[in-house]
């Protein structure tokens, strides 16, 4: 196995970090292909917690971490995360492409611009500035990362760009006016500091194929925050199944080996828009409290619900999904039922797929399959016939109408709270 790419299949925080961080431990590279600092992976190794935004997974295990080109980076944001792993004794090793797009200053103040104006139509961002930074990088309007090592080019990017984004910001009657000369002073020195990591990822990462080298392609977000995929418009702005991790990193399809969807054992979501089998009871708030459902981004709480698989199969297709990893088994732990739903209703009649249209997916109603449920999971359990025979029962269910493997299980939050499926 030469490239393994693991991503969520759900709305994203389905454990992706301790996933990803489990399997570094195998990898050369790890690799991140898009999002950017919207994402928040956490890793717990023993007592430390670690809670990364670009940074990839893979540097807790001392790996080299990429930051592709189809990644967004906030250079404040990443330098301060760097920073931080450095003051807690781990120099991450990284190499970030010279073609990954800069959120610069407006993109934020764009981003929260448009969400204010949405009013109760929001979509419910992180206000990072993602959607706004994405839309340049399309309207090629983009400043990308080897130019911020260039003054003289980013002034002139600068002094072509800042104009219309200070139309675009009086328009929202926002009193903020930017001064070209700053950015371009703020914006040069982030350049200066990042110039070491600044290179030719998709090169770098090719020849490590051809060394048979082992590459960890670490996804953010989920497959139903996919702009193509998921419930638009309540998504973000990226692509997030497996087909964008080619064009975010530089690599042909024919590499990718093995593709691994995150399955977290119930389902969560935050921001707007529908969410199937949401929990508005008691149930839900239990989840929230034993799981922790707060965003590790924005500490926004999650909303919560039964695991929906009409959602995991649209993934597993989508993507070509070959393994499941199931998380956050032990937070369904003392409920006396749990339930999966396994179609929609929907005027009547039962359907088994996502909806295009926001209004009728927000009309569809789940189908639920009642199982029965499980006192507890013993934390030190490492084989699959050790779980409770209740939960085993659930995981087969899945992984049957899946059609899809499960490779492993993670029972905690911590490393070695992780069951290997052979
Ligand atoms: P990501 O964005 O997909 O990386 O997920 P987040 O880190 O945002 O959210 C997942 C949360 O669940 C984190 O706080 C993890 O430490 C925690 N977590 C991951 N796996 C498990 C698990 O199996 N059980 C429990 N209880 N917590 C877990
Ligand atoms: P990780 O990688 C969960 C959600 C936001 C919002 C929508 C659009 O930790 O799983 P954006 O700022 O991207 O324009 O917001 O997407 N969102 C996430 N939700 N986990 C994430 O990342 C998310 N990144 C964005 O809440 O609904
Ligand atoms: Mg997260």
């Amino acid at each position: 196995m030469t490239v393994t790419l693991v991503i969520g299949t759900q709305w994203g925080d389905e454990g992706k970090g301790k996933v990803v961080d489990y399997y570094s431990k195998n990898a050369d590279y790890v690799v991140r292909f898009q999002g950017g600092n919207n994402a928040g992976h956490t890793i717990k190794v023993g007592e430390e917690v670690y809670k990364l935004h670009v940074v990839p997974s893979g540097v807790i295990q001392g790996k080299t971490g990429v930051i592709g080109n189809g990644v967004v980076i906030d250079p404040e944001i990443l330098l301060t995360e760097i920073d931080e792993l450095i003051n807690r004794g781990i120099k991450p090793h990284l190499l970030i492409s010279e073609r990954a797009n800069i959120i610069m200053p407006y993109h934020k103040i764009l981003d929260g611009a448009e969400e204010q104006y949405l009013g109760d139509k929001k979509i419910g961002t992180t206000k990072r500035g993602i959607g706004p930074c994405y839309s340049d990088k399309v309207a090629r309007n983009g400043i990308r990362a080897i130019d911020l090592t260039d003054k003289e080019r980013l002034r002139k990017l600068l002094e072509r760009i800042l104009p219309i984004k200070q139309k675009m910001i009086d328009i929202y009657d926002i009193k903020t006016k930017f001064d070209e000369k700053e950015i371009l002073e703020t914006y040069s020195a982030y350049g200066a500091r990042l110039q070491e990591y600044i290179t030719t990822t998709h090169v770098e990462l090719n020849n490590a194929i051809q060394k048979k080298k082992q590459i960890l392609l670490e996804g953010a977000q989920g497959t139903m925050l996919d702009v193509d995929f998921g419930t638009y418009p309540y998504t973000t702005s990226s692509n997030t199944i497996a087909g964008g991790s080619t064009t975010g990193v530089g690599i042909g399809p024919k590499h990718i080996d093995e593709i691994i969807g995150i399955v977290k054992a119930y389902t969560t979501r935050v921001g707007e828009g529908p969410l199937p089998t949401e929990l508005l009871d008691k149930t839900g708030q239990h989840l929230q409290q034993i799981g922790h459902e707060y965003g590790t981004t924005t500490s926004r709480p999650r909303r919560c619900g039964w695991l929906d698989l009409v959602v995991v199969k649209h993934a597993c297709m989508i993507s070509g999904i070959t393994k499941l990893a199931i998380t956050k088994l032990d937070v369904l732990n003392g409920l006396s039922q749990v339930y999966i739903c396994t179609q929609y209703q929907l005027e009547g009649k039962r359907i088994d797929y996502i909806p295009a249209n926001i209004d009728v997916f927000t009309a569809c109603k789940p189908v639920y399959k009642e199982f029965k449920g499980w006192e507890t999971i013993d934390q030190n359990t490492k084989t699959f016939e050790e779980l409770p025979k209740e939960a085993q029962t659930y995981l087969k269910f899945i992984e049957k109408e899946a059609g899809v493997p499960i490779s492993l299980v993670s029972i905690g939050p911590g490393r070695t709270e992780t069951i290997e499926v052979p």
